[in-house]
């Protein structure tokens, strides 16, 4: 059992392939977290607590004379406000009688095969492959009565570990839960860097690495989504590490909407780290009986550095996320209507792109925004989910045959969780969007928000994307949200449940698109939010991939991909090839490095393809047979990462590796350049040291050793070309 419980020192150990996660229960039934690493022996590490007598530091009433206990100094699993720890805490509650305190003292525990169950909610599942074993432990404050049950599911191959909480309401009177954090985590050292991926929209996920200083370090979302501004997937790791070497933990949280990251180094050098909801904006009420689910956080530990910490996590979404089929089958290459016609567009014009787009190798035609209701821009139109007629002049069905006859598959664009002020669905429903009783609504992109806390919405939105869904052949299905919330009030719910409604929001979404995937499960789902603005395992969970920004510049795109990388597998990562000038930047790259980038995640194109040169959809057709040739690399291989943004190189490069390590795909992008440059060489990475190599255009063999420690010459590049080389096992 990869979870075990020793009652003679009362400690519970939790352990994968190459890690021990342990805690114990102290003298007063505070359970204290004790260590999170590399794997070792079975031994109680309880005599890491050393205790002192801390000034300022209150000592709990049954420490009786013993001013050396405090929660102020323990590393605990979790901790509460109001009872001496001033840290940041898991949970705040207030009770039925005003007052704020929990307690949690461990009253039973229960160790049992396979994972907890989340109501509601997305997390990562057991395969028929896996090894899981849970442990629940229950706390409960005395007084109120509440519970609190940690839970802990350990992919023991994988070497992952996810943890939820569950809040039980056992008292006599109602509670409403102000904070409650997924996880906590109490490390009795402070040599840790934070590394975080924050941005903007079209400018998603830049890695940020700062070193842990005295007070609080965190990174939040409080707009409804998970956002653009920052990644709910943190590093901390040991200021040495770097992607080869080097301690580091990864927390990645399950959920697309509010959530917030705390980092805190305290008086004594300790860092606590908690990730759950953002308690900005939440107050759950929780009546007498009933209990609140909290989304999952999934860790993991390498003591190798980046990479392997990546490739746990890549295999981990890769195969324990995702239902769809489409997870584990070749993804099309699609031709998206987007950059090519914006709103202006009708179905000659459509097909005459879908036209060439086959001959240049595509698979599947895109269709995005503006082809339903009056949406000739983005002022208006949403929820109306019915064929624009001036556009589509014989209906969906008849459009959708025209591009299959053409031997294309075909995808839609929807935007099902907004309304536009002018719509049919506005004017019949105004209460159906979140706006506060009174006041004007804040619009963003034109648009309000639809009050998904609402069953009659959730169910009114699964009818009518299903109609649609059933009423021609669609294959694929983008599935948009371009505005973060405000005015975040329901009509529908009482004063006790407003401080619900973000929560019960991505509830409600989750809802919708559970009910639309499990009736649909031949349609490839992609998430989309205004790009990257809801890149998160939640949405991972029900889309295989996510188109990750809306910028297409293979510039910009090369730091946007490569801060997407850490947490994310690359076949979840959408990437496009557009036009030049760049429609973002205005930026002139060659094709073939919009193709290189593109490779590095499901490549499909975003362009105009009547206005391509015979060369230019020759080069498209070859970019599309390299990718064909190479996707079991690129989307089931390890991924290393050779350099990073602004490295004085001059250049990026990535490269994809086998998990046989018998093939790899390394591509470099110049970024700068010199004058006069001396000589770089590509160290690759993940290869056999004692298997010999060709890489393809060239004679030589080299071992993998050679490739690895002295590496291959740069060839001399201008700015923005790109190179990519493959490399194949010498049979013996
Ligand atoms: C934002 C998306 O990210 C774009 O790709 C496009 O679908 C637009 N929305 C359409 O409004």
């Amino acid at each position: 059992m990869a979870v075990r419980y020793f009652e003679e020192t009362k400690t519970f150990i939790l352990e994968t392939k190459q890690t021990t996660y342990q805690m114990k229960m102290d003298q007063y039934g505070y359970l204290l977290h004790l260590y999170y690493g590399e794997k070792i022996k079975d031994q109680d590490l309880g005599y890491l607590i050393q205790p002192k007598d801390r000034g300022f530091s209150p000592n709990p009433h049954e420490a009786g004379n013993d001013r050396t206990y405090s929660l102020d100094v323990l590393p605990q699993e979790f901790s509460s406000d109001g009872c001496g720890d001033y840290r940041k805490s898991s949970i705040e509650i207030k009770n039925g009688d005003g007052s704020t305190s929990f307690l949690g003292k461990v009253v039973g525990h229960r160790i049992y095969s396979g994972k907890y169950e989340l109501n509601g909610l997305p997390g990562v599942f057991q395969t028929e492959k896996d090894t899981v074993d849970t442990l629940e432990i229950c706390l409960q404050d005395q007084a109120s009565k509440v519970m609190v049950i940690l839970c802990y599911s350990v992919f023991e191959e994988k070497d992952m570990i996810t943890r939820t909480v569950r809040v039980k309401n056992n008292g006599s009177k109602p509670i409403y839960i102000n904070r409650i954090m997924s996880m906590m985590m109490d490390f009795m050292d402070a040599e840790f860097d934070f590394i975080h991926f924050n941005g903007r929209h079209t400018m998603e996920r830049n890695m940020t690495r700062t070193p842990i200083s005295s007070g609080v370090q965190s990174i939040e979302s409080s707009r409804g989504a998970s956002s653009h501004q920052h990644n709910p997937f943190v590093i901390m790791c040991r200021p040495t590490a770097d992607e080869d070497q080097g301690d580091c933990y990864g927390f990645s949280f399950v959920y697309s909407g509010n959530f917030l990251c705390e980092i805190e180094k305290d008086q004594f050098d300790q860092t606590r780290v908690v990730f759950g909801i953002n308690p900005r904006g939440f107050s759950y009420y929780l009546q007498p009986g009933e209990s609140f689910d909290a989304p999952e956080v999934v860790l993991s530990y390498s003591d190798q550095g980046f990479s392997k910490l990546s490739h746990q996590y890549h295999d981990l979404y890769r195969e324990n996320l995702c239902r769809s089929s489409y997870t584990h089958k070749e993804r099309p290459i699609v031709i998206n209507s987007w950059e090519a016609t914006y709103f202006d567009f009708d179905d000659k014009k459509l097909l005459n792109i879908a036209k060439e787009a086959v001959d240049m190798g595509v698979e599947l035609f895109v269709l995005d925004d503006g082809w339903f209701g009056k949406r000739d821009s983005d002022d208006s139109g949403l929820g109306d989910w019915s064929v624009n007629t001036d556009k589509l002049k014989n209906g969906l069905d008849d459009f959708v045959q025209k591009i299959n006859n053409l031997g294309l598959k075909f995808g839609l664009w929807m935007e099902p969780e907004m309304v536009s002020e002018d719509s049919d669905l506005y004017r019949s429903h105004p209460e159906w969007c979140l706006k506060i009783k009174d006041r004007k609504p804040t619009r963003g992109r034109y648009q309000l928000v639809l009050d998904l806390s609402r069953k009659d919405v959730c169910d009114y939105l699964i009818n009518s994307i299903n109609s649609i869904l059933d009423g021609a052949n669609i294959e694929y299905v983008k599935w948009d949200m371009n505005r973060n919330m405000t005015d975040v009030w329901s009509s529908y719910h009482g004063y006790e449940h407003q401080g619900e409604i973000f929560h019960r929001y991505i509830l409600g979404l989750y809802y919708i698109l559970d009910q639309v995937i499990l009736t649909h499960p031949d349609i490839l789902f992609c998430g989309c939010a205004g790009g990257g603005g809801r890149f998160d395992p939640g949405m991972l969970y029900y889309h295989p991939e996510i188109w990750c920004s809306d910028n297409t510049d293979a510039i910009n795109r090369l730091n946007i991909q490569y801060g997407t990388s850490f947490g994310y597998p690359i076949n979840t990562i959408e990437s496009h090839v557009s036009v030049c000038p760049n429609h973002q930047t205005a930026r002139t790259t060659p094709l073939n490095t919009r193709g290189v980038v593109a490779m590095d995640g499901i490549l499909g194109y975003e362009l105009d393809s009547t206005k391509l040169s015979k060369e230019q959809k020759q080069q498209c057709r070859e970019q599309i047979d390299i990718y064909k040739k190479y996707y079991h690399i690129i989307a089931y291989g390890d991924y290393y990462r050779l350099t990073k943004p602004y490295d004085a190189c001059g250049y990026m490069a990535w490269q994809h590796v086998s998990k046989d390590r018998k093939e790899a795909v390394a591509s470099l992008v110049k970024t700068e350049v010199e004058s006069n440059e001396p000589q770089k060489y590509l160290k690759l990475k993940g290869l056999e040291a004692d298997c010999f190599y060709k890489i393809l255009g060239n004679d030589g063999v080299y071992s993998g050793k050679v490739l690895m420690k002295a590496g291959i010459p740069v060839p001399v590049m201008e700015q923005y070309e790109a190179w990519q080389c493959h490399i194949v096992a010498l049979e013996v």
